[in-house]
């Protein structure tokens, strides 16, 4: 995997229209990079297009290439790569709710499994060998102790979800085996949260939010009557649960500095993308709370199936050998969450 100026690199970004994924492209498109989406738009609008257009600039949108195309879809993928030189690929694109992979496994394997070993074998058919994968904190499963490190043991949540995440990381890394010119970089997010500082792009779920911020937001606004909080027996200081929220331009700065980190290198390294930082529900709530200016109702409610009672990340490594690190901090996260929220209400389709 010879070095490359971002100038000269193309970096195909599968889920690209998504919420981590936008952010993403955004980041490269202002470092200089070129970029290709390739999105199927199942779960992201073509409307997130303009607003990256809209952040970067002209001259800098006019390095992006969009296909609305799935990744799944061989036939396509080929004269994508066949008309654009991809030197690097990050590939978010995957179906992520958790509990919908329980009810839908075989959806869930096929899809999220199925299109990465498309992906992988139309690179190896072009020479590319170098690729960034969207993993997560899941495969930590319960934690047994706290920081997560990289080599804390794996055992992913008992659903298809987190199991495909797994199970990926594992091709890659056989693949790497099989030729090591594969240049591959596992990045395992703990809980992405907040928007983009412009309140231009967002997170923007559809129906009903699985995930606590969403739906904090959208409390906060009124669609929602109150916050339901799982559990509050858990063994943390307030007996709700804790996780690592990290901002999603924190995250998008971590692609980055993956990307210029395995420049010139080639084999297989993981990296946690979080900030090291525990946060409980309730300390979610009464932050959002301060962001929007007024208190969220709130219920407590059971357990949920599969949750775990912690987890936050020891990110020292990425630090250490990438130079990263996270800035933004959980009053950001939920100002930057509420204001694109409150400027759309519903979303890019509003
Ligand atoms: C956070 C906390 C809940 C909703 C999931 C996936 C993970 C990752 C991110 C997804 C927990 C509590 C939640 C609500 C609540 N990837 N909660 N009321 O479960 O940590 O992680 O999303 O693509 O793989 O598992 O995130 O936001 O759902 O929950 O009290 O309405 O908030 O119990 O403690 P989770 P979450």
């Amino acid at each position: 995997s010879e070095k490359i100026a971002p100038a000269d690199t193309c970096v195909l970004v599968t889920g690209g229209a998504g919420f981590i994924g936008s952010h993403t492209v955004v980041e490269l498109l202002q470092d200089g990079y070129q970029v290709v989406i390739v999105d199927d738009l199942s779960n992201a609008s073509a409307r997130v297009l303009d607003r990256i257009a809209t952040i970067v600039g002209e001259q800098a949108a006019a390095n992006l290439t969009f296909y609305e195309a799935d990744v799944n879809d061989r036939e396509t993928l080929t004269k994508i790569f066949d008309a654009h030189h991809i030197d690097r690929v990050i590939h978010f694109a995957g179906f992520k709710a958790v509990g919908q992979s329980v009810s839908m496994p075989i959806e869930y394997y096929a899809n999220n499994i199925g299109s990465t070993l498309t992906l992988v074998d139309v690179m190896r058919v072009h020479g590319c060998t170098s690729i960034i994968f969207s993993s997560s904190a899941t495969v930590y499963g319960d934690p047994d102790s706290l920081p997560l490190t990289e080599a804390s043991p794996k055992k992913p949540a008992t659903n298809p979800y987190g199991w495909t995440k797994w199970m990926i990381e594992q091709i890659l890394t056989d693949l790497n085996t099989a030729d090591p010119e594969w240049n591959v970089v596992l990045l395992r997010y703990f809980n992405p949260i907040g928007a983009h500082p412009s309140g231009l792009m967002g997170e923007d779920p559809k129906g009903i939010p699985n995930n606590l911020v969403p739906y904090v937001a959208q409390t906060a606004i009124g669609k929602l009557d109150a916050v339901h909080v799982f559990g509050d027996d858990y063994d943390t200081p307030d007996g709700t649960g804790v996780r690592d929220y990290i901002h999603v331009c924190d995250l998008a700065t971590g692609h980055a500095s993956a990307l210029a980190w395995m420049n010139g290198r080639t084999g297989v390294e993981v990296f946690n993308l979080g900030t090291g930082r525990g946060t409980s529900v309730l300390e979610i709530i009464h932050a959002f709370g301060r962001a929007c200016g007024k208190e969220i109702p709130y219920v407590i409610e059971a357990r949920r199936a599969g949750d775990v009672t912690s987890n936050y990340a020891d990110c020292s490594k990425a630090k250490a050998q990438m130079g990263w690190k996270a800035r933004y901090d959980i009053d950001d996260m939920c100002h930057d969450s509420w204001r694109w929220q409150s400027t759309n209400p519903d979303g890019y389709e509003g």
